[in-house]
């Protein structure tokens, strides 16, 4: 017995490897700081879990889900688009319910890549486009983020044999790993260039909510024309603190949406409907003041985690949003390396960088979404391991 030949060709998953980490070490007697995963540590609002309740009670919701996503979920979803975003959408063309939009983004590939195809990838980025990509036959061409182009990728310089083979092109603004946001002018670029070279535009907006110093990040579908060649991925993971609720959407264009639908519909048979439920009391209770709140406890542990970066001699880009910090390894160290050092040193896991991709080598991630205190002592950990080993 063995497993597919295609197995072959994907990594174990990153945060998998990091749990086990933090589980034998835990078994060992080791007290870890685990700044590795964005996992929000915060509960998920009272309303939301009220609804829920609610939800659980209603017997219609402990049958099959509706495929697509039940219709209040999606009149929903419509709503805050159009408020939040300024964005029209049709419920039922252009939305469709995600269970969490990790499976969503995987489907999507699988729905418009195969052999022959090509997906443009940003490196370093969230490892489940490449892989997904891989898997499904097609390739990943890996357009380089770098830090003095602002963690943007330059679409000008992909090479004409790799546009005319492209199918899909991934962006995740505000960024993950980085925590870079996207200029509306390259978003605009971005929606230009699929349309020239008939690119489906995937836009992975996890972390649209998280934004400090004032900063308010876009939607793709905010430029014109993008519902041509977009769709977008929005999750309730990270703004509601219901990472495991596995709950999300993809919206925009009519033709992608089908796709996933039609793909989904084939593999799993929808978000449970009381979740949708709670889904729609988050996207309906007024969550502006809960993301101001959620936004200030974020900033404040940002400043904390950058001032103390930079005590230790770091170089770290300040993000406008996401909770991820983004630094270079200490002493020449490769991420392993160093992601190694600091777990044997200071019990601390931070992610290594090149886990996202061949650019995030000699970088690491920091997560914000640990108690502030437990952050500081992780910190002030690291600081005294590096300050032994100098
Ligand atoms: C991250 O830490 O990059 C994400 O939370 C991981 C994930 O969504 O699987």
């Amino acid at each position: 017995m063995k497993p597919a030949v295609r197995m072959e060709k994907i990594p174990p998953y990153l945060f998998l490897e990091l749990d086990r980490l933090v589980e034998r070490e835990t078994a060992q007697g080791h007290d870890i700081i685990n700044l590795g995963i964005g996992d929000p540590d915060q509960p998920t609002p009272g309303w939301i879990v009220e609804a829920m309740k609610t939800a659980l009670d209603r017997s219609a919701n402990h049958r099959y889900p509706n495929y697509l996503g039940s219709l209040p979920f999606r009149q929903a979803i419509s709503r805050m688009y159009r408020t939040r975003f300024g964005v029209a959408l049709d419920a039922a063309s252009e939305t469709v319910a995600l269970i969490g939009s990790k499976e969503g983004i995987a489907h999507m590939i699988w729905a418009f890549a195969g052999p022959g195809d090509i997906v443009l990838v940003p490196d370093p980025a969230y490892p489940v486009y490449s892989t997904q990509t891989i898997l499904s036959g097609a390739e990943p061409y890996l357009m380089p983020l770098t830090v003095d182009q602002g963690f943007l990728p330059n679409l000008q310089a992909i090479p004409n044999d790799v546009r005319r083979r492209a199918t899909m092109l991934w962006l995740n603004y505000p960024n993950n790993p980085t925590g870079a946001v996207a200029p509306r002018e390259f978003l605009a670029e971005a929606v230009a260039f699929c349309r020239d070279h008939d690119i489906l535009l995937c836009s992975d907006a996890a972390y649209a909510e998280i934004g400090y110093d004032g900063y308010t990040a876009p939607s793709v579908l905010e430029i014109d024309g993008a519902k041509d060649v977009a769709i977008e991925f929005y999750s309730l993971s990270k703004p509601f603190n219901m990472t495991g609720w596995r709950i999300g959407a993809a919206v925009g264009n009519a033709l992608a949406v089908g796709a996933l639908g039609t793909m989904k519909s084939n593999i799993d048979s929808g978000a449970f409907t009381a979740v949708q439920d709670a889904a729609v009391a988050a996207l309906d209770g007024n969550p502006q003041a809960f993301f101001g709140e959620m936004n200030r406890m974020y900033r404040e542990r940002r400043d904390l985690a950058v001032t103390a970066l930079h005590d230790m001699g770091f170089q770290v880009p300040l993000p406008k949003s996401t909770f991820y910090i983004w630094f270079p390894t200490p002493f020449g160290l490769s991420s392993a390396q160093a992601s190694r050092f600091f777990v044997e040193n200071a019990q601390v896991v931070v992610t290594p960088g090149s886990a996202y991709g061949p650019q995030g080598e000699g970088w690491l991630r920091i997560s914000l979404t640990i108690d502030t205190l437990r952050l500081a002592a992780g910190l002030a950990r690291m600081k005294a391991a590096m300050q032994s080993k100098s």
